[in-house]
């Protein structure tokens, strides 16, 4: 196969001693650093990529439907919706979840647009890559870190909790607490020690999903697609069951006064509280990981982003409007995330079944969340390694499988781990955070290419020209503003480390940069070679 030479402004220099840089002869060192850590992958390579590519296209819009909500519907609304409503918002919680669904739902077109324009595994990470150059898909695939790791590890923690629930509301059986929770919790930046010694649930659960998304990624649709049945009607139950108990009463006052500090109530607490529930609508984006396994991703994924996110915001408004008029705002949390507002608000309506039948459906939600977010992370990995980003090793797929393996594997160890060690009220902030810059990033992503590409086939488009990404890309901006000054700290010092990773590992190994990573392959079957990601733009050798 011979690989046209298109030359580029980046196209790699020849000096004459038989090597070839991106440096031009006689440049001056910033010149040659900025156009490097700006370089942008180009189009003619990912569609390579994407024709290249050996996942399966066996996910259906049905499917991609059904991840969204599966990753949708979990801690955000089985838990958080409570808690906002009890320190932050009030009844006015509803207009919290209503303010999130906006941000989402602008994120949600900028994805869609995007998951058109580049249908390969990596999401946010590959369109920055595509826009931005490399430095910011580098942030943006560690930021995603927070998104999906963490998320998942704070998700398998609330399924603990939930399950040591169950078990004492349907059978009585109070578990070993040492074994059952994190040894250490975080309130107010200061931690404390618990007394227990590692959330043996949080582990097993993890390590149990990962080994279903190692075996294929149709199968783990399968076992989404029960378990998002289960949720959905589960919640269309509790709607049903407790809806005659609303009392008008409690509705008032819907937006108690500001108690003197922001984000208090009032104003500022429903704006505080928009930042926190967003975490409820954290997921969606996750069916754009899978796009190099849909079967039409250019047609599916937007239908697939699209109608989860407008099923799961009208279920969230009937559900918090119900939950806040069965229970009063002051007494609706419980005592933490094991004291959730759903076994509440079922208790309140004197309703054992109702509170064990949410238990379990809540279960069923939390695994489902898992298995999505699980399914996310490991596709960004691998984007990142075949990219020279992250190390070879995590670009391996399984020889019948097809499933990226290796990173799957390592993502269900660190996600075992910490749901295991670390305290989730530490780490859910920072994803709703995380995730929030990440969806900045896409926006500018897609008004980046409209004006870099403008001829590009787009099957879907953000209307209104360049006014929805933009006021998108503010209102993420502004959201992450509200929010607790230590929860931005800590995403800035986390991405400070990625910068540091990324000077030390990735820029030295990258393959858009480094001419002589461009002829790296990765083993694909049998022994066969497949070349991956040989930019076209930069490289005219025989392969
Ligand atoms: N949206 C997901 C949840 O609420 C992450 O658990």
């Amino acid at each position: 196969m011979t690989v046209p030479d298109i030359p580029t402004d980046n196209a790699f220099q020849d000096h004459g001693d038989g090597t070839r840089h991106l440096r031009r002869p006689g440049e001056s060192f910033i010149s040659w650093q900025g156009r490097r850590l700006t370089n942008t992958r180009t189009f003619a390579s990912l569609d390579q990529e994407s024709e290249n590519s050996q996942m399966k296209r066996v996910l259906t819009a049905k499917d991609l439907s059904a991840m969204g909500i599966g990753a949708i519907i979990g801690t955000g609304i089985f838990v958080l919706t409570g808690i906002v409503a009890n320190e932050k918002a009030g009844p006015a919680v509803v207009i919290s979840f209503i303010i999130a669904s906006i941000v989402a739902g602008l994120a949600a077109l900028s994805y869609a647009e995007m998951a058109c324009l580049v249908p390969i595994a990596g999401s946010a990470y590959t369109y920055t890559y595509a826009t931005c150059g490399e430095l910011m898909a580098w942030i943006i695939g560690w930021d995603l870190i927070l998104e999906y790791l963490v998320g998942a590890a704070t998700v398998s923690v609330g399924f603990a909790h939930y399950l040591e629930a169950f078990f004492e509301d349907a059978f009585g059986y109070h578990g070993e607490k040492r074994l059952m929770e994190a040894p250490f919790s975080y309130k107010d930046d200061v931690f404390e020690l618990t007394g227990s010694w590692f959330s043996i649930p949080s582990f097993v659960i993890v390590l149990l999903l990962t080994i279903i998304l190692c075996r294929g990624v149709k199968s783990s649709a399968r076992v989404n697609n029960v378990l998002v049945v289960i949720k959905v009607l589960v919640i269309f139950v509790f709607i049903f069951g407790a809806c005659k108990f609303v009392k008008k009463e409690n509705f008032d006052p819907f937006i108690p006064p500001n108690a003197g500090a922001f984000g208090q109530f009032g104003g500022s607490g429903i704006l505080r509280g928009a930042t926190i529930v967003f975490f409820a609508f954290i997921g969606f984006d996750a069916i754009s990981t899978a796009a190099q396994e849909a079967r039409n991703p250019q047609r599916d994924l937007p239908i697939g982003i699209g109608f989860s996110l407008i099923f799961c915001t009208v279920l969230y408004l009937a559900t918090s409007v119900v939950m806040l008029g069965v229970v009063n705002y002051t007494v609706i949390a419980g005592k933490g995330i094991s004291d959730a507002p759903f076994k509440v608000v079922a208790s309140a309506t004197g309703q054992r079944w109702l509170a064990i039948f949410c238990e379990v459906g809540i279960l069923a939600g939390l695994i489902s969340v898992m298995l999505v977010l699980l399914l996310g992370q490991p596709r960004i990995f691998f984007a990142m390694a075949i990219d020279g980003l992250f190390p070879q090793f995590a670009s391996k797929l399984h020889p019948k499988y097809k499933t990226p393996v290796v990173t799957t594997a390592l993502s269900g160890f660190l996600v075992a781990t910490a749901g295991g060690l670390l305290p989730v009220s530490l780490l859910a902030d920072l994803t709703s955070v995380g995730t929030l810059f990440a969806f900045f990033l896409v926006h500018s992503s897609v008004l980046i290419l409209r004006w870099r590409e403008p001829h590009r086939e787009r099957r879907f488009k953000v209307p209104l020209g360049p006014v929805l990404p933009v006021i998108g890309a503010l209102s993420c901006i502004g959201l992450i503003a509200v929010d607790s000054v230590s929860a931005i700290i800590r995403l800035i010092i986390w991405l400070a480390i990625g910068l540091v990773v990324y000077f030390f590992y990735g820029m030295r190994n990258s393959r858009l940069n480094n001419p002589e990573n461009q002829h790296a392959q990765v083993e694909v079957k049998g022994g066969e070679q497949q070349l991956y990601r040989l930019d076209p733009a930069q490289n005219e050798h025989k392969v």
